[in-house]
């Protein structure tokens, strides 16, 4: 199959790559002329495990290839993914859908007669309509589809994800389209992943209603940890003891900070929004967006605590920014607003994350970066771990212990068991955990 993928960014670039892995020969198209230089170069733009081997493998294979024209793309297309960013637009919190629209017009005129648009980005539902109407608007006498077809990769596991995933969810009621969508996840089904083929408005609340189940069983769990902090219990057996029943599952259930991402804070807001649209209050998403973003400055607000009531003139340590492990993604991370709410309360912010200190930069200004964790922690007040980077587990206690001016240890991901830390000197704070 020839394959375009329509933006190369998280999603666009691991689905094209993995695509051509497949055998498939993809293009991938990205506006970003700097982008596409630089995977022409073979230089990957984000951090994602394994792609650059991926991307490489393929790229030498003559499967995948780049440009920033959609011209010379676009017209050999079977299939053209739409895989460009849908933020939230400021200030209402809808989908911004402007990257959508702009992409099918400027695609649609270039596609076969009989091409597919396959929508790989996560729109609110009716956008698949929207998207059918100006395709006859601009090109009446093709039989161009137009199919929803979400994506439920993470970012860290993205390959994997995609490679292996729970599901593929495919929207759409033509049936040409739905055949040529089975031959471009063919060898996916063959490994067992099985194809949901539903409507097209039925998929694209799919996947909103996943985002938002996922984001509300964080919440959920998050609201417990609270209870079991104040009661003695620790959440992470109750998560354990809750997620063996096989109806609410052990996945999602690891309390911290709060949800980020680039996904989660922006679609459930979508959600609440375009559900309003249609006269449907989703009073649990809503609840679960409030939660989520006092949660982040409910954290600020325990390493004060731990800092003994105020944190003015003191150093701290954060460990940890990107929104999860294995990215490079900034995007609404909990370290923004937890930093942002210490600097407030006048604290010298030191930080050091593996992969996000370039995003970080263009994001938190008045932050000293480090290159480890320990110069990072070197004379600090309190170290705080924010995001549970696999170099941050077996860190030498000992070692900190000595470096630290004052030894506070808060562990908003639960890496530590509370008395080893305390063994070694410090003052130990976790999340739902009896200290
Ligand atoms: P991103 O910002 O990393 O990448 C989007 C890319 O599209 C950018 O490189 C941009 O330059 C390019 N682009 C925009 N308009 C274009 C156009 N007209 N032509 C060519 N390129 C264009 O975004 P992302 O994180 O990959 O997310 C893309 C979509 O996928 C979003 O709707 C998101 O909600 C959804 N999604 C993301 C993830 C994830 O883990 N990041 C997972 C599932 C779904
Ligand atoms: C999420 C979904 O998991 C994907 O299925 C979906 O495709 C994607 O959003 C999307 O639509 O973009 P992602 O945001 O990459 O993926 O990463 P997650 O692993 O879901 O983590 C999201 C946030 O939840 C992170 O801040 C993470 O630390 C937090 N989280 C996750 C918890 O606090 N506890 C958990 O148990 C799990």
């Amino acid at each position: 199959m020839q394959i375009v993928m329509i933006g190369a960014g998280y999603v666009g670039l691991v689905s094209g790559a993995c695509f051509s892995d497949f055998g498939h020969n993809v293009i991938c198209v990205d506006k970003d002329e700097d982008r596409i230089a630089a995977l022409r170069q073979a230089r990957i733009p984000i951090f994602e495990p394994g792609l650059a081997d991926l991307v490489e493998r393929n790229v030498r294979a003559g499967r995948l290839s780049f440009t920033a024209d959609a011209s010379s793309a676009v017209p050999g297309a079977d299939v053209v993914f739409l895989a460009v960013g849908t933020p939230s637009r400021r200030g209402d919190g809808f989908a911004d859908l402007s990257f959508i629209y702009a992409a099918v017009r400027e695609i649609v005129p270039l596609m076969a007669e009989n091409g597919v648009i396959a929508t790989k980005s996560t729109v609110p539902v009716g956008t698949g309509d929207e998207i059918e109407r100006i395709v006859r608007e601009l090109r009446p006498e093709a039989s161009i589809a137009v199919v929803s077809n979400p994506e439920f990769l993470r970012e860290g596991a993205a390959i994997d994800d995609f490679k292996r995933p729970d599901r593929i969810v495919i929207g759409t009621d033509d049936a040409c389209a739905r055949a040529v969508m089975g031959e471009v996840y063919r060898p996916l089904y063959l490994n067992a992943a099985p194809l949901v083929f539903v409507s097209r408005p039925t998929a694209e609340v799919i996947k909103y209603a996943a985002n938002a189940f996922l984001a509300t069983k964080i919440t959920f769990i998050n609201e417990i940890a609270d209870l079991c902090e104040q009661v003695g219990a620790n959440v992470s057996d109750v998560a354990r003891g809750i997620g063996l029943d096989k109806r609410i599952g052990p996945k999602f259930l690891h309390a911290g900070p709060g949800y980020g991402g680039s996904c989660f804070p922006k679609d459930t807001l979508a959600l609440v929004k375009s559900a309003n649209d249609h006269g449907v209050a989703m009073r649990v998403v809503e609840a679960v967006v409030a939660v989520n973003d006092q949660r982040k400055r409910a954290m600020a607000r325990k390493v004060v605590t731990a800092c003994g009531g105020s944190v003015r003139g003191k150093r701290i340590a954060v460990l940890g920014l990107t929104f999860k492990p294995n990215t490079d993604d900034m995007r609404e991370a909990p370290s923004l607003s937890i930093i942002r709410a210490l600097q407030d309360g006048g604290a010298i912010v030191h930080a050091h994350d593996p992969e996000g200190e370039s995003q970080a930069r263009e994001l938190l200004s008045d932050v000293t970066y480090f290159a480890d964790a320990y110069s990072c922690a070197e004379g600090a007040d309190a170290i705080v771990i924010v995001t549970e980077w696999e170099a941050f587990r077996a860190l030498d206690l000992a070692r900190l212990r000595t470096l630290l001016h004052t030894p506070v240890l808060v562990d908003l991901r639960n890496v530590y068991p509370p008395d080893e830390v305390k063994r070694h000197g410090f003052t130990y704070v976790g999340i739902g955990r009896p200290t």
